[in-house]
């Protein structure tokens, strides 16, 4: 496995390569993202994994600084994983000047949710991505449900823009517990940890309340949030809509519910399909 941090290295070392699968990471890599490896790997693509904790896409209040970078353990799970190059740029590779182009995604899509709470993510999620794509020019990219609003919008920006890409979706891998794994849950503490679950567990009600035919979604919304808020959450949203476009939801169409919320400093985000 080759470990790469310029981009005319990595495209020197791509020349020739007929199928490529790109899995786009901003490392501290834990079993989620490797199960978006291991669906790469399966596609018998050359196997490109990118670490980058993308400034874009981090406001300034934000956990930039803090965020967890731990490239050599990222590197041996990869290595392991059976990855050909990891793309690990530094900031003034990926951006020496200012980023003045940028990919705007619609606000329809990117204003709601984690939009709304995040203003901005989006365009630095999408940049990005875009330009990992152009230095790349993967023809598999693997996102996770796990961020639905993300994968959501990328496929879309895909569609939109033709870019010759294929996008594969992986299921979000979870703790014992239920928690979905994050590289965010290191902030945990022991005691935060054990409560964590409870996020998934109201969208579990939540799911479970809207199959057994109700229909009153604001309340049932509603309901889940006091129920996190009474147990010392922040609640961000608890929200049910289309797993189509996250447009309002509608009887008999598939739907899902999206939750983000704060235990202590920690913002912990999820979803299920209904
Ligand atoms: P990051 O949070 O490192 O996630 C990288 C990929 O792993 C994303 O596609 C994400 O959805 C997926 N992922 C995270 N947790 C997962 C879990 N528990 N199970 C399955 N997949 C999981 O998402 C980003 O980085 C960035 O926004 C990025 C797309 C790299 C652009 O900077």
């Amino acid at each position: 496995m080759l470990v790469i941090q310029k981009i005319a290295d990595l495209r020197q070392a791509l020349v020739g390569k007929q199928a490529v699968a790109l899995v786009p990471t901003m490392g501290n890599l834990h079993d989620g993202h490797l199960s978006l490896v291991k669906l790469a790997r399966d596609s018998g693509a050359f196997v490109v994994t990118s670490i980058f904790v993308n400034p874009l896409q981090f406001a300034p209040q934000e956990d930039l600084a803090f965020y967890p970078r731990t490239l050599e353990v990222d590197c041996a799970l990869l290595a392991n994983a059976g990855v050909d190059i990891v793309f690990a740029p530094t900031v003034e590779e990926m951006y020496p000047d200012m980023q003045g182009f940028v990919v705007e995604p619609p606000c329809e899509l990117a204003d709601i949710l984690e939009g709304e709470i995040r203003p901005g993510f989006f365009i630095g999620v999408c940049t990005v991505v875009v330009k990992l794509f152009n230095i790349v020019q993967p023809s598999i990219a693997v996102f996770g449900r796990k961020d639905y609003q993300q994968q959501l919008i990328i496929k879309n920006m895909v569609r939109q823009l033709a870019l010759p890409i294929e996008l594969w979706t992986g299921d979000t891998v979870r703790d014992v517990h239920g928690l979905a794994l994050s590289s965010r849950n290191n902030y945990l503490s022991e005691s935060e940890r054990v409560q964590s679950a409870q996020l998934v567990e109201c969208l579990r009600a939540v799911s479970d309340y809207v199959r057994s035919g109700r229909s009153d979604w604001p309340e049932i919304e509603s309901e889940a949030c006091d129920s996190l808020r009474r147990r010392g959450w922040q609640v961000d949203y608890i929200s049910i809509r289309l797993c189509e476009d996250l447009g309002v939801p509608r009887r008999g169409e598939p739907l899902l519910v999206l939750g983000a919320a704060r235990i202590g400093a920690t913002r912990l985000i999820d979803n299920l399909e209904i």
